[in-house]
């Protein structure tokens, strides 16, 4: 044996199908089905999305075909992987970010998840459904800013997402995201066709459908541009550590396809689930943050049985971000595991205690904490910031500059096309938007994210 598994092979996924639901269960999330939504209602709709589909095609899909060959062919994890390829060099970066990112975005996400998993129980017997929409409003702002309650909200998605790890990849991660994925669309299926066939409907399809350019602004559009690479996981080194449990003959650019595909169809379907309910009702789209947990249970609370599509929608957002709870963390564990020798329950335990330490505050920081600041921001919106805004897209930045400049666009290609075995006009196509049209779109990401295109 002369690779670097010497103890014991490595853990892998046992079907194509496992991977691409476990990847795409990362990719799909509250990014999907929370901040979509509300971003495309901020920013007048069709338009938007249009832009968003451009930039998912322009960066979001050569950059994940990047990190997943940058593991397979490492067969390591993100940080070991640079090492691996380019050992005692600045390159190491593109993986130590994206573990630090895991590790922040861990320390806020579970608290929305949180709230997600509380608010189908609220749905269901505390009569969410049956306050006034002041009252609605009212009620979230009460219930994020308690204490005992999210905070008990947030450790349980800590602990279901540790559990699920401790089986191990395929054992835990396929096995799950094989029950959660179809779970969560059937769900969203019910959802779009009780939306659908609401009287009013068409409106809603109208925001999403017909682009009105007017309504798109220059920060619609970084916008656009900034979230392509939060909803589809990329700039951490996710799909770098689950490319490493990928077998050799997997054909990594039909897979990044498939989850690319599959992630704009959940957001796109998330859409359809929430904005002809919204017109239908007669509220407004443009809601931001609040769109689905005070606009949504206000527009069950008109529908029949509205506490069950509460539940039930509330549901499909807590399991989408388990999922990417579950592949957030594996970047934690799989880098002490492959640097530091650790044995995977260790990793686990010990991350979940570290996740749940440093997210308390963020929990605290919608209510008892608001006003303790750092940079202007509270504690939450700190962490959200400095991992989303800066983090990812430099992760992502050094991956494509590393497979473009460092690897080298043929061995990349070499290790997408299995070898020369597979042809296709994508693969073709790879090597000039590796690297140059994705590393300048995810510059300009960046620099928005600093600030500095503000004047624009
Ligand atoms: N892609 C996830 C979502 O859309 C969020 C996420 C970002 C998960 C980065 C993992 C890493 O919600």
């Amino acid at each position: 044996m002369n690779n670097q598994n010497n103890l014991q092979a490595r853990d892998s996924f046992a079907t194509r199908l496992g991977l691409v639901l476990a990847a795409a269960g990362s990719a799909i999330g509250l990014g999907n089905v929370w901040k979509f939504p509300y971003i495309t209602g901020e920013n007048g709709g069709a338009a938007f999305i249009l832009v968003y589909l451009i930039c998912i095609a322009l960066i979001g899909l050569p950059v994940m075909v990047a990190e997943l060959s940058v593991g397979r062919k490492a067969g390591k994890s993100t940080v070991s992987a640079f090492k691996k390829f380019a050992p005692k060099s600045v390159w190491i970066t593109g993986g130590v970010t994206g573990v630090l990112a895991a590790l922040l975005i861990m320390f806020y996400y579970p608290v929305i998840a949180g709230w997600a998993f509380a608010y189908v129980f609220k749905s269901l017997f505390s009569g969410l459904t049956t306050l006034s929409p002041e009252g609605i409003g009212e009620f979230f702002g009460n219930y994020i800013s308690g204490i005992e309650e999210p905070i008990f909200w947030q450790l349980v998605v800590v602990i279901i997402t540790c559990w699920i790890l401790v089986g191990g990849v395929k054992d835990g991660i396929e096995k799950w995201s094989k029950l959660l994925m179809p779970t969560l669309f059937v769900i969203l299926v019910i959802l779009v066709i009780r939306s659908l066939t609401l009287q009013g409907a068409a409106k809603g399809v109208a925001f999403l459908w017909y682009p009105d350019f007017s309504k798109l602004t220059m920060h619609g559009v970084l916008t656009a541009l900034g979230h392509s690479f939060f909803t589809l996981s990329l700039g951490m080194g996710i799909m770098v550590t689950y490319g490493s449990y990928v077998s050799k003959s997997e054909d990594l650019s039909k897979t990044a396809i498939m989850v690319t595909i599959a992630d704009t169809s959940i957001a796109l379907m998330a859409g359809l689930a929430i904005f002809p309910a919204v017109f239908a009702f007669g509220f407004e789209p443009g809601h931001g943050p609040g769109l689905v947990f005070v606009t949504l249970p206000a527009v069950f609370s008109k529908m029949p049985l509205g506490s069950i599509f509460s539940a039930l929608f509330f549901l499909l957002l807590g399991i989408a971000a388990l999922t990417s709870t579950m592949s957030l963390t594996e970047v934690v564990v799989a880098y002490l595991v492959d640097e530091h020798n650790w044995s995977r329950t260790k990793s686990i335990i010990t991350t979940g205690i570290v996740f749940f330490i440093f997210g308390v505050p963020a929990s605290l920081a919608m209510g008892p904490w608001a006003e303790l600041k750092f940079f202007g921001l509270n504690y939450f919106d700190l962490l959200d910031y400095f991992s989303s805004n800066i983090l990812l897209p430099l992760g992502g930045l050094l991956v494509a500059l590393f497979v473009g400049f460092r690897w080298g666009v043929q061995g990349a290609i070499d290790e997408v096309s299995n070898g020369g075995k597979i042809k296709s006009s994508f693969i073709n196509l790879y090597g000039f938007v590796i690297k140059y049209i994705a590393p300048v779109l995810i510059l300009i990401v960046f620099l928005n994210a600093l600030g500095l295109l503000d004047k624009l």
